[in-house]
């Protein structure tokens, strides 16, 4: 079955962005849509609470492919927090739309987003580091007495 889609999803469809593997990802997500096999894995690389690179490798349809690879361009240059807001509507936007019957596979890069930052999380608890470094301990750094956990704010 042919679908109407629009030149933006034809163009990442066909010309993907950032698909591959980053060897020293921080975060991985691998998520899979039961209803019809397909599979997208998403790698972020991190730094200062900021995406700084974002890949994808996604076993998947037209729309898939396309929605993974506007995701990645999407995250690029985003905070941890922030690329936590991508929704899967805001991905088929950026492409100017999905048929309806497509729009499930839109959901399969939000997922995978989702679980890489999850992945990012884990291993930042693992080395100890913070989530998400605050004004409060940053001001920390300079100030006497400090706070302890923005007890003191
Ligand atoms: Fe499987 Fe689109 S048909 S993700």
């Amino acid at each position: 079955m042919a679908f109407p889609y629009s030149e933006k999803v034809m163009d990442h469809f066909m010309n993907p962005r950032n698909m591959g593997e980053i060897a020293d990802a921080d975060g991985v997500g691998t998520v899979g849509n039961p209803s019809c096999g397909d599979v997208m894995r998403l790698y972020i690389k991190v730094s200062d609470g900021l995406i700084t690179d974002a890949k994808f490798k996604t076993f998947g349809c037209g729309a898939a492919i396309a929605t993974s690879s506007m995701t990645t361009e999407m995250v690029k240059g985003k905070s941890v927090e922030e690329a936590l807001q991508l929704s899967n509507q805001a991905v088929a936007e950026a492409l100017d739309g999905l048929p309806s019957a497509k729009m499930h596979c839109s959901v399969l890069a939000e997922e995978a987003l989702r679980a890489a930052i999850d992945d990012f999380k884990g291993k930042n608890k693992e080395a100890g580091k913070p989530d998400v470094v605050m004004d409060c301990c940053i001001r920390c750094e300079r100030e006497e007495p400090k706070c302890d956990k923005g007890k003191n704010e």
